[in-house]
């Protein structure tokens, strides 16, 4: 999605810009672009494709100046060129903006200003703000902030704001209405970022923007107020995670690097919250709130969405309660049973996502309470959550959720666990077993990381196909999901998953000779009807990929290759056999030559519906 970064200081605003711009690439993008104010005027540069372009155009054209604007667009409203990108200025060139989210109401913007005589030179929704600044401007005697506040009261829509005027040229000013923007601290200069990663080489110390605020930035000065105009407070936040954790550490990939890094985020999810002998924690739940439901709805979308299919099998499990799992962009147009007797879950690695708020919303709005599961601290999800579960997973800078995915499954896990303690519904001494046993999945998932090698082997004589199929029952057939998600969105090769069960009702028709299969079976008391599974397609001609633990009880003939997942509780086996299927996409990925960490048409986070 798009990225913003601003600078105001004493150094070269473009150099900033352009470094914060490019920690920033991996949220998907079209286009970039940059406005310097030279101490005169505002100059700008934009270019189409990507950031080495504008960097290209900036050697032969620098921008000299000390506050700026920069953006990374990717595509809504209007084809991904230069015209189109940001920042977009005013027709006098007085007034800069860059934009991330969408003006809803930006035709009946356009139609009025063009009216009073301004003349549009983009197709997209955000040129409306910088002209209805100038407007305002006008009709304020040239108050900057009585500008911008007029305008964004007048904006519908999702926006997160950094804009420039050239009679200000040490000033900056940062909007946030629905979409991220955080404020960097530094000495003597300040920065404005669409995500963390953008500016933590130059600062540590941040302000979260909340929603309706705006922030008048100078070198030595923040100041921050609501849309109305009340002065607002907001504590400094510290950033714990290093500039070193948001970069590659020697990985080609950051989808190496974060499929590697998973014992160690799941180590980081677990802390502090699982210590055998002590009842598990859940942060912002407590027992009170649980006893008074009777039903937990889980809503997310992706990668976030297939961790709650397995979280919903645990908690009906261990609490023994009722679970609903549903993509958040069809929950929230469903009419959903909820209301103050239920618990929805809102799982979502950004916590931006537009959907999974939205959904989010819909239940507070029923009553419900809901918590959030989330990986990024201050994320809107987790501002407007009753309660929030980190997963402190650390950044994620992949396009394709690897880290986010195991942190998620273990924050389901523990809130199974927590509940079923909080409820007494399972016998303590099946809860300690599972505990002790999830206290091991950081050393679990590091094991599995073993088949590396044959794996990456394999992927050279699947890379290319035209279509794989992946199979499954029960957990396995979660896990096959989220595996198949995985190879789609990375190597481009079409792949499809079905239940075992469900092969003979259709999907079978597609198994020919040397199709595929991916067959996942991991859960010991569905091994013998798996196998069944498999024989029905191999009996076809099909190309068996099989993922099992305990592979005595398979027969030879029923794979081609094997990969061993390491055994674990059959409730946790998602956790080992997860490892398997990221590999494979990654490596499968890898041979065609793909632009892993940023997959075509995708973007790291969907703030928009
Ligand atoms: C995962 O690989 C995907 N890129 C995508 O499905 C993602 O999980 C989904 O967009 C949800 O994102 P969230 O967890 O930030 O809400």
């Amino acid at each position: 999605m798009c990225g913003i970064v601003g600078y105001v200081g004493e150094k070269s605003a473009a150099k900033i810009l352009l470094n914060g711009l490019e920690k920033l690439e991996y949220r998907g993008y079209d286009s970039a672009g940059i406005t310097v104010h030279n101490g005169k005027n505002l100059c700008i540069c934009k270019k189409s494709g990507r950031l080495k372009n504008l960097e290209d155009a900036l050697l032969e054209t620098p921008l000299d100046g000390k506050t700026g604007i920069g953006h990374t667009r990717w595509a809504t409203h209007g084809a991904p060129n230069a015209k189109n990108s940001h920042p977009h200025t005013s027709m006098n060139g007085k007034i800069a903006v860059v934009h991330n989210g969408i003006i809803e109401n930006y035709d009946e913007l356009r139609m009025d200003l063009i009216q009073k005589g301004y003349i549009f030179s983009s197709e997209t929704d955000t040129e409306v703000i910088p002209h209805l600044i100038n407007h305002h401007y006008r009709l304020n005697g040239g108050n900057f902030l009585c500008a911008v506040k007029a305008t964004v009261t007048a904006l519908v829509g999702s926006f997160a704001l950094a804009i420039i005027c050239e009679d200000h040229p040490e000033t900056l000013i940062a909007v946030r209405k629905d979409s991220p923007l955080i404020i960097g601290l530094g000495c003597n200069e300040n920065f404005v970022a669409s995500d963390i990663p953008a500016i933590l080489s130059e600062t540590k110390e941040v302000l979260l923007l909340d929603d309706k605020e705006i922030a008048v930035i100078t070198k030595t000065n923040v100041s921050i107020s609501d849309f109305e105009g009340n002065p607002i407070n907001r504590d400094v936040h510290h950033v714990t995670f290093t500039e070193n954790a948001a970069q590659k550490d020697g990985y080609e990939h950051f989808m190496l690097k974060e499929i590697h890094e998973q014992p160690r985020a799941i180590a980081g999810t677990l802390r502090g919250r699982l210590n055998l002998c002590e009842p598990v924690k859940f942060d912002g739940l407590d027992g009170e709130t649980l006893k008074n439901i009777n039903k937990i709805q889980i809503i997310a979308c992706g990668t976030a969405y297939h961790a709650g299919l397995v979280g919903k099998v645990a908690i009906e499990r261990l609490a023994k309660i009722p679970v609903t799992i549903d993509l958040a962009s069809e929950y929230r147009y469903n009419q959903p049973l909820t209301d103050n007797k239920t618990l929805v879950i809102a799982i979502s690695q950004s916590g931006e996502t537009a959907d999974t708020l939205a959904g989010m919303r819909l239940a507070r709005s029923l009553g419900a309470k809901t918590i959030a599961i989330t990986n990024v601290v201050g994320s809107t999800v987790s501002r407007e959550a009753d309660g929030v579960f980190y997963t402190y997973a650390g950044p994620e800078i992949s396009v394709a959720s690897t880290k986010a995915y195991t942190t998620q499954l273990v924050a389901l896990y523990l809130f199974a666990l927590f509940m079923a303690e909080t409820l007494g519904n399972t016998p303590q001494e099946e809860l300690d077993i599972i505990k002790s046993e999830l206290a091991n999945a950081p050393e679990i998932f590091s094991r599995a990381l073993v088949s590396e090698e044959k794996i990456e082997d394999l992927s050279k004589k699947i890379c290319n196909e035209r279509d794989m199929y992946y199979l499954g029952r029960g957990l396995d057939y979660a896990v096959a999901m989220e595996g198949s998600l995985k190879l789609k969105e990375i190597s481009y090769i079409h792949s499809e998953t079905y239940a075992g069960g469900e092969l003979k009702h259709g999907p079978i028709a597609l198994i020919e000779e040397n199709t595929v299969v991916i067959a996942i079976s991991c859960d010991d008391s569905l091994c013998g009807k798996m196998e069944s599974n498999i024989k029905e397609v191999v009996t076809r001609g099909a190309f068996v990929v099989l993922l099992a633990n305990d592979t005595t009880k398979l027969s030879h003939s029923s794979y081609n290759e094997l990969i061993s997942v390491p055994e674990t509780l059959p409730l946790l086996t998602p956790l080992a056999s997860i490892a398997a299927l990221q590999l494979l996409s990654y490596y499968v990925a890898k041979n065609l030559g793909y632009d892993i960490d940023k997959p075509r048409n995708l973007a790291k986070s969907v703030t928009v519906e």
